[in-house]
């Protein structure tokens, strides 16, 4: 299980986005977390396909493309034209939600389901041979800097528990992303319940130093990686 984090451009200086990217990348982040709002699905508006094109070309790491939006098809396919390399959506959002995950796949990006706090992961059931991974809510989506849900937790370790039976059957591994909340202090706990992408907006862009932010997530989320290992020998 590999370690990923994901900085969240929503905290980030959008008048500088390109240089806000370029030193986030520098001090260690694996993947660009870009959050799009539509003001219809959640309140908040934020970018679309046009920033994600521009932000492109400053990307060394996949643009992980949260679409937070309703519906998602059209959007889906300009995010991909864009240089999206990951893509989530949420499964309310979709009238149809298989369509949707081969729409993402067609493109060429990593398909992800996003599902909200109280979302049931009954929705991951006859779709998972269609998944690259799941983007767990650990937040109600539509702002950054909000606290971690704690029920995120045990919904994390039973999806983990999931995706690792899915593992067992197909050979397949599943990535298995939390978004919202994560800070240095918690990471441990959620990666022990077994998360291994970390989206972190506030605590990296709060921060004047990126890199010892990001370091100090990735060793809390090793540690407790490293429990969970135990606990599962
Ligand atoms: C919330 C977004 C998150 C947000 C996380 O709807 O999906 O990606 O940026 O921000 P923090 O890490 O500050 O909770
Ligand atoms: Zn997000």
């Amino acid at each position: 299980m590999s370690i990923r984090i994901a900085p969240s451009l929503l905290s980030a200086d959008f008048a500088r986005l390109g240089d806000e990217a370029r030193a986030v990348q520098d001090a260690g982040a694996d993947l660009l977390h870009f959050d799009v709002m539509d003001n219809h699905y959640v309140p908040a508006l934020t970018v679309g396909p046009l920033v994600c094109a521009a932000l492109k070309p400053h990307a060394r790491v996949p643009i992980d493309v949260h679409l937070m939006v309703k519906p998602v098809d059209s959007l889906i396919c300009a995010f991909a034209e864009a240089g999206a390399g990951w893509i989530s959506f949420h499964p309310e959002a979709s009238e149809h939600v298989d369509r949707s995950l081969a729409f993402v796949r067609e493109s060429g990006a990593r398909a992800g389901l996003a599902l909200n706090p109280a979302t049931s992961l009954a929705w991951l059931d006859h779709v998972l041979e269609r998944l690259d991974f799941v983007l767990l809510m650990s937040v109600n989506p539509g702002f950054g800097g909000q606290s971690f849900i704690d029920s995120a937790l045990p919904k994390t370790r039973a999806c983990r528990a999931l995706l690792d039976r899915f593992e067992a059957e197909t050979g397949r591994h599943i990535d298995l992303e939390i978004d919202g909340g994560v800070k240095p202090d918690n990471v441990a706990a959620i990666a022990g319940a077994g998360a291994e992408v970390f989206v972190a907006g506030s605590a990296v862009f709060s921060q004047g130093d990126y890199a010892a932010a990001i370091a100090a997530i990735r060793a809390g989320a090793a540690s407790g990686a490293a429990r969970r290992g135990g606990a599962a020998q």
